[in-house]
C-alpha cells in the first residue's frame, strides 16, 4: 500500500489554532481571585497557559468536528482533557516522581512557585476537568455528559494515566517485559490520548462501527506516540524538547528503547502510525486531520 500523503499545512494551522484557543479557554476559566488563593490560581495559570502541543485537544476536536459536533462545545471537553493533561505533568515532575527542573521551557511549577502549591494546582487542574463536563453549558444532553464523565474518569484514574504512572515507577526497579511495558504505556499515555478520542466520537454521535474504527486508531496512535517519546528522551534535543532528556536509561526504567534498542523502536512506532491511519480507510477527506496527527505523533522533535 502506498503511503499515505499529508498536507502538513493543514497540521501546522491546525496546531496553531488549538493552542490559541486552549489558552484562551483557561484563560477565561481561570480569572485570579481577590484573595489568598490568588497564588493557586497563578499557579495554574502558569502550568497551563503557553505550553505543550494540546494534542489531546486537537484529537477530540478533530474527531468531533469530523462527526458534525460544533467546534465551541468540542473545546469546553478539549480545555478538559487538556487540564488532566496538564495536572499530571504537574505532578509527574514533583521531587517525589520524576524531580525535574524544565517543562515546556521554562522552569517546572514547584521550582517557580514549591512543592505545596504545585500540588494543589494539580489537584485543581484535576478536578476543573470535571467541573468543566459536568457543567450543563458545556454540553446540555445529561447522557452525553454522563458519558464524557465517565470516560475521562476511567481514563485519568487507576485504570490509566494514575495506574499507568505507578506501573512506570515500579519499572525503575522490577524488569518487565515487553508486554508489560505495552500495557504500562497504554495506560500512563495511551489511555487519555484515547479518551480524546473517543470523548470526540461521543460528543459527535458516532455510529457504534465507527467507534470501533476510532479506538483502534486511538489504541495504536497512543502506543506510538510513547515510544516517540521514549525516543526523544534518549536521542532528542533538549531545548527543542523544553524538558530534560536522558531520564529513562538514568533511572533504569524499562520502555521500548531500551528493551528493543532505537532502531527497532522506531521501526515499531512508524508501523504503528501506518496501522493507525489503516483503520481510517472507511473514511475520505474529513479524516485528513487525523491522518496527519497520527504522522506528527512520530515525526515530532518535542
Ligand atoms: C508528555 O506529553 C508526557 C507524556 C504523556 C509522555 P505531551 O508530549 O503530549 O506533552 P505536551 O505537549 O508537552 O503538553
Ligand atoms: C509522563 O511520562 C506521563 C504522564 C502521565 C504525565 P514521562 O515522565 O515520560 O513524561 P515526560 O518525559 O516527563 O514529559
Ligand atoms: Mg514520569
Ligand atoms: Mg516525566
Ligand atoms: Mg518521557
Amino acid at each position: 500500500m502506498p503511503p499515505v500523503l499529508v498536507d502538513s499545512t493543514l497540521l501546522a494551522d491546525n496546531l496553531e489554532r488549538i493552542a490559541e484557543e486552549i489558552d484562551e479557554g483557561f484563560d477565561r476559566l481561570l480569572p485570579i481571585p481577590q484573595d489568598a488563593r490568588a497564588r493557586l490560581v497563578e499557579a495554574m495559570r502558569y502550568a497551563a497557559i503557553g505550553g505543550g502541543k494540546r494534542l489531546r485537544p486537537l484529537l477530540l476536536v478533530a474527531t468531533a468536528e469530523m462527526h458534525g459536533t460544533n467546534r465551541v462545545t468540542a473545546l469546553r471537553a478539549a480545555v478538559a482533557i487538556e487540564s488532566i493533561h496538564v495536572y499530571s505533568l504537574v505532578h509527574d515532575d514533583l521531587p517525589c516522581m520524576d524531580d525535574d527542573e524544565m517543562r515546556h521551557g521554562k522552569q517546572t511549577l514547584h521550582r517557580a512557585f514549591d512543592e505545596a502549591t504545585a500540588v494543589l494546582a494539580g489537584d485543581s487542574l484535576h478536578a476543573l476537568a470535571f467541573e468543566i463536563l459536568a457543567n450543563p453549558e458545556t454540553i446540555g444532553d445529561p447522557f452525553v455528559r454522563a458519558e464524557l464523565l465517565r470516560v475521562l474518569g476511567t481514563a485519568a484514574g487507576m485504570n490509566g494515566m494514575a495506574g499507568g504512572q505507578m506501573m512506570d515507577i515500579i519499572a525503575e526497579s522490577e524488569t518487565f517485559d515487553l508486554g508489560t511495558v505495552t500495557r504500562l504505556q497504554q495506560l500512563k499515555t495511551g489511555a487519555l490520548l484515547a479518551a480524546a478520542v473517543e470523548m470526540g466520537a461521543i460528543l459527535g454521535h458516532a455510529p457504534p462501527e465507527s467507534r470501533t474504527q476510532l479506538r483502534a486508531y486511538a489504541r495504536d496512535l497512543g502506543l506510538a506516540f510513547q515510544i516517540a517519546d521514549d525516543l526523544l528522551d534518549h536521542e532528542g534535543d533538549e531545548e527543542a524538547a523544553g524538558k530534560a532528556l536522558r531520564k529513562d536509561a538514568a533511572a533504569g526504567k524499562a520502555t521500548f528503547v531500551s528493551l528493543l534498542g532505537p532502531e527497532r523502536a522506531r521501526t515499531q512506532a512508524q508501523a504503528l502510525v501506518e496501522q493507525a491511519i489503516a483503520h481510517l480507510a472507511a473514511h475520505g477527506q474529513e479524516a485528513d486531520l487525523l491522518r496527519a496527527i497520527a504522522r506528527y505523533v512520530v515525526e515530532r522533535n518535542h
